[in-house]
């Protein structure tokens, strides 16, 4: 059967899969920069981009070690261009054409968004399209309305922080390490949900785009125990864990409502559900009850397919099927352009 190599270092995890043509993963290494990044509370994109330099190539050979295949047995090479950071892409990138162009392999260029909303498909029996696609990240809070796995349109976003930036930002306002999605989910399993009125910004059945930033703002005010900007004191640590549970409560609830108005103005009877955000297991919970209550069908990743990975690149097995390879001039595109 054939495989191919995929490559991801789009943010700050580097990795690499072999994944064969029947979609199973033979391997899928994943070698984040947590500690790296942790002392500034957020990913600093040129501390990446030299992690990324330093690992890629330990960490593809041992993607093709744990999955028994040589160099020589790759079918094609993949690997995300877009979108993400502009050193960090062009790291995996730059691997991905040597190795493409050495081998005589054809080179697949994958979108990092459409990759998310694949992985939810994977291994399951049925197709995961056409539906509601849902990518809750780092970097994107976006619903998009999918015809197939490469014909995905954007319906809404965030208008300022992504919900992953929001979790991200809120740990850092309550002294929690980074990456804030573990820490605030672990933090709020001692606290109590209902202890802090915070708002649910944007949470109206005709607004379909995002917003979290009042919301942040919200936490920072509360956990400094003020009503304004101007009295900021430090956060008492029993409050901490209250603090974490309402925040990632009130995340929860305007996700899931979205998804829910989404699915209801779209007609669709199918969501998937992918990135960082999706492994939290408040938010896995309350979608998997509010699909019930729909009747609607939920396609989410495993939480370790949800955070960023290489065999999500694994879409490019579609991509091949419809003969878009791409050539080796073919650059890297950090913002997102649809
Ligand atoms: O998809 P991802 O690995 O990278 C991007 O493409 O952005 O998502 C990373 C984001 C981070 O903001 C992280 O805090 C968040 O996903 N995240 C979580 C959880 N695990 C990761 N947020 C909430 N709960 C989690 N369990
Ligand atoms: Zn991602």
């Amino acid at each position: 059967m054939r495989r191919l190599l995929a490559i991801e270092s789009s943010c700050d995890e580097t990795s690499a899969a072999v994944v064969a043509e029947d979609q199973s993963v033979l391997s899928n290494v994943v070698a984040s920069q947590f500690e790296l990044h942790q002392e500034f509370g957020g990913v600093v994109p040129e501390i990446a981009s030299r992690a990324h330099v330093r690992r890629i190539l330990p960490v593809i050979e041992q993607a093709l070690q744990q999955a028994d295949c040589a160099l020589a047995d790759i079918a094609a090479v993949a690997v995300t261009s877009e979108p993400g950071l502009v050193g960090s892409l062009l790291v995996g990138l730059t691997a991905a054409k040597t190795l493409a162009m050495s081998l005589n392999v054809p080179l697949v260029a994958v979108n990092h968004i459409d990759a998310h909303i694949y992985a939810c498909g994977m291994g399951q029996k049925s197709s995961a399209f056409p539906c509601i696609g849902f990518v809750v990240s780092g970097g994107h809070t976006n619903l998009y309305e999918c015809h197939s796995a490469t014909d995905c349109r954007l319906v809404a976003g965030t208008t300022d922080d992504a919900a992953g930036e929001a979790f991200d930002k809120v740990a850092r306002v309550l002294n929690l390490p980074y990456p804030g999605g573990p820490s605030i989910q672990k933090a709020a399993e001692q606290g109590d949900p209902t202890a802090y009125k915070l708002p649910r910004p944007m949470m109206r059945a005709d607004k379909l785009n995002f917003s979290f930033s009042g919301l942040k703002t919200a936490v920072l005010y509360a956990a400094r125990g003020v009503p304004g900007p101007d009295q900021l004191s430090e956060t008492p640590p029993e409050c901490v864990a209250d603090l974490a549970a309402s925040f990632q409560q009130a995340v929860v609830d305007v996700l899931v409502f979205k998804c829910k108005i989404a699915l209801r103005k779209s007609g669709h009877r199918r969501l998937c559900v992918g990135g960082g955000v999706a492994a939290n297991r408040l938010f896995r919970e309350q979608i998997a009850e509010m699909c019930r209550r729909q009747s609607v069908e939920l396609l989410i990743a495993p939480p370790e397919l949800c955070t960023d990975n290489a065999a999500m690149a694994a879409i490019a097995w579609e991509y091949l099927d419809q003969g878009r390879t791409a050539n080796l001039d073919v650059d890297v595109l950090p913002g997102l352009v649809r």
